[in-house]
């Protein structure tokens, strides 16, 4: 379903702004996008960077949260509403009570530490999870929406849904650490889940 609202960039403080807002993008539409399943191609795409940070781009990262905060979910990468694009949305505040969705564009891991098993959902494979293996603490480094390089350390809970993320951006499946036979269990799981929810 999709909703249509009035959103903060019609504001005065939006023409003021980093970028310039066409007539188009003075009346955004913020939407709740389709997150495509892991049946679908875009998946295993390994996504391209991001070269241009513009309006559309901005929109779309707030049509990321709103999608994010109704699933609800932790992270959700480009790819998984169909744009192989080097970018994900993560709420780094998944550990806290609070909310703090970031968007990270084109993202490098710049250093991994330790070894942990946690357990791990997607929201592209809805309703399985399964223990993986992780890096207990990492770094990461990117842009934000402002074009201004940004740089993330986590450990524990947030570590892992980074790494999550990053497999996505790289058409790699949480399912895909696992070993063969595991992974063959989840399928059907997932398999037989659509069924039901398509009859
Ligand atoms: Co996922």
């Amino acid at each position: 379903l999709w909703w249509v609202a009035i959103s903060f960039f019609c504001t005065d403080t939006a023409t003021a702004g980093i970028y310039t807002l066409s007539l188009h993008d003075a009346l955004p539409i913020l939407a709740l996008l389709t997150i495509k399943n892991c049946l679908d191609p875009v998946l295993r795409k390994t996504c391209l960077p991001i070269e241009n940070i513009d309006g559309e781009l901005v929109i779309l990262a707030e049509n990321m949260v709103e999608t994010i905060l109704a699933a609800p979910g932790v992270g959700l990468a480009a790819n998984q509403i169909g744009l192989p694009w080097r970018m994900f949305v993560i709420n780094i505040g998944v550990e806290t009570d609070k909310e703090n969705l970031v968007t990270v564009i084109n993202p490098e891991i710049t250093a991994m530490e330790g070894s942990e098993l946690g357990e791990e959902g997607c929201l592209s494979i809805p309703d399985v999870a399964a223990e993986i293996k992780r890096a207990s603490q990492i770094e990461i480094k990117g842009y934000d929406l402002d074009g201004n390089e940004v740089r993330y350390e986590a450990q524990g809970y947030l570590a892992r849904a980074f790494q999550h993320e990053m497999d996505h951006l790289n058409g790699i499946l949480f399912w895909d650490n696992l070993g063969k036979m595991k992974r063959d269990i989840l399928k059907r799981k997932f398999k037989k889940k659509i069924k039901e929810q398509d009859a």
